[in-house]
């Protein structure tokens, strides 16, 4: 098997879920993690916010080295919600992370903060809100290995879903490499995960839908089957 840490820039026959820990109880998080990839999970989405980006505080490169430390062979998935992500990059680095995403609301010129990434040895996303253009990205799609599109106004877990990002989401898809992923995040569930996948995503972050589950392998397996149901039903 390949090393589950390249996991997001290798081709894929299925759907890669990435339970966000954002919903997870903080008191007990090494066992939630474990727990949901026992359960299936494919990577750990880190949800960091910095208080100024988005109206809300949550973790750093010290939650993240301590989670590189319980789980060896995790894929994680860093989703940096913050106005300086560049002052992130080495820290989280240096934190084993696998991955960095940032936004184009934060950096509107993003390619050299995406080969800074890469020479740390990282891959790099790019992400949208809701609101913003698809025009403001289209020109950097080909210089990251992941775009994510938002579908909610990043700051808190347990927000709905937004429809009309699957228009953007659309129009993203066919231009992406066979390498490069494309990621969904805010408010999928069973009801929303389906109209993800036929849009062209082929990861999906949840937090509540996974976290707020009675059994985690349940959760994520309805997520990943979602467009086997679509189909189905059509
Ligand atoms: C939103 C975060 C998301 C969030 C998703 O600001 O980027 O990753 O935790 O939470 P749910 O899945 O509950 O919408
Ligand atoms: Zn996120």
């Amino acid at each position: 098997m390949a090393d589950p840490r390249q996991l997001l820039v290798s081709e894929h026959d299925r759907p890669l879920i990435a339970p966000s820990i954002l919903a997870a109880d903080f008191a007990r998080l090494g066992e939630e993690c474990a727990a949901v990839f026992r359960a299936g999970a494919d990577a750990l989405h880190l949800d960091v916010m910095d208080g100024h980006f988005v109206p809300n505080l949550t973790m750093g490169p010290d939650l993240c080295r301590c989670l590189r430390a319980a789980l060896p062979d995790a894929c994680l998935d860093v989703h940096l919600m913050v106005t300086d992500p560049a002052g992130y990059v080495k820290p989280f680095a240096d934190a084993g992370a696998n991955h960095l995403t940032f936004h184009i609301e934060a950096v509107p010129a993003p390619e050299s903060l995406a080969e800074a990434i890469r020479a740390e040895g990282m891959t790099a996303g790019l992400a949208i809100n809701p609101p913003t253009d698809l025009a403001a990205i289209e020109p950097y799609l080909r210089h990251f290995d992941l775009i994510l599109v938002m579908s909610v106004n990043p700051g808190f877990a347990g927000q709905s879903f937004i429809p009309e990002v699957l228009e953007k989401t659309r129009a993203i898809a066919p231009r992406l490499r066979p390498t490069q992923r494309l990621e969904m995040d805010g408010g999928i569930n069973s009801r929303t995960a389906g109209a993800c996948l036929e849009a062209g995503c082929d990861l999906l972050v949840a937090a509540s839908a996974i976290f707020g589950a009675e059994a985690y392998d349940d959760a994520i397996r309805i997520l990943r089957e979602a467009p086997d149901d679509a189909r189905r039903a059509d």
